[in-house]
């Protein structure tokens, strides 16, 4: 399993090289820019609280990983909610109708956020213990990623408007490297575990496939900032 977790780890290092990454971090642009993604996420933002919930939880259980996981699913299924607070402070809390909006959320552009749910879903709906927790963990590598690279910009914008951001901010960074540090301290329940050898690649594989979809993701979200300003309406 160690070997599962040295992966993830050279995975989060590779994806914290991608474009997108290098755009957060690029100080010439603004950075209410920056965050112009922010309409584009909302299918995955809101979407991964239920998966928390009725994916990921399973209750009740005997199962060691399984009571793990269920402890920190209570943690992230509420963080759309911090969603919603920042879609307020940034600005992009419009009166659109209600068609609109559908539009918008089943349209081209937030495609790939939504098929990363359905992905996750396929990897992890009543998948064992030990295939959620390891879909989890590479979910939390990226996220990770994503949450120290936006933290920054958060702050800039309170700097400039006096907006807080908490899904965007460093409350939820700090949130989320305290619990991936809880998921870390079962290494020693799970190091017991010995995999076949063609589950210890099925594991490579389900780490390999949630990389490429967040990686497809970011792709995503790069584009639509690039394509969308931040002081305009998000529906063309
Ligand atoms: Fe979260």
């Amino acid at each position: 399993m160690k070997e599962i977790f040295a992966f993830i780890e050279q995975k989060k290092q590779e994806f914290a090289q991608l474009p997108f990454f290098e755009f957060l971090q690029d100080n010439s642009i603004d950075p209410r820019q920056r965050l112009a993604f922010t309409p584009c996420i909302a299918p995955f933002a809101m979407g991964f609280g239920e998966m928390n919930k009725d994916v990921f939880r399973e209750e009740p259980t005997n199962d060691p990983i399984q009571k793990i996981i269920n402890k920190h699913t209570r943690e992230d299924d509420h963080h759309w909610l911090w969603f919603l607070h920042d879609l307020q402070q940034l600005g992009y809390d419009q009166t659109l109708s209600f068609s609109d909006a559908l539009k918008f959320l089943w349209s081209e552009e937030t495609k790939i956020p939504r098929q990363v749910i359905y992905e996750i879903y396929r990897h992890s709906f009543q998948a064992e213990p030990i295939k959620k927790l390891i879909v989890i963990e590479a979910i939390e590598a990226t996220g990770n990623v994503m949450s120290s690279m936006v933290a920054p910009i958060s702050q800039e914008i309170k700097i400039i408007s006096n907006k807080e951001c908490v899904y965007f901010g460093e409350i939820h960074l700090s949130v989320e490297t305290g619990h991936t540090m809880c998921i870390n301290n079962i290494i020693e329940i799970i190091d017991g575990i010995q995999f076949t050898e063609k589950t210890r690649q099925k594991a490579f594989e389900l780490v390999e496939n949630v990389f490429n979809i967040f990686t497809e993701f970011m792709d995503t979200l790069l584009i639509y900032a690039k394509t969308h300003s931040y002081d305009s309406r998000f529906i063309k």
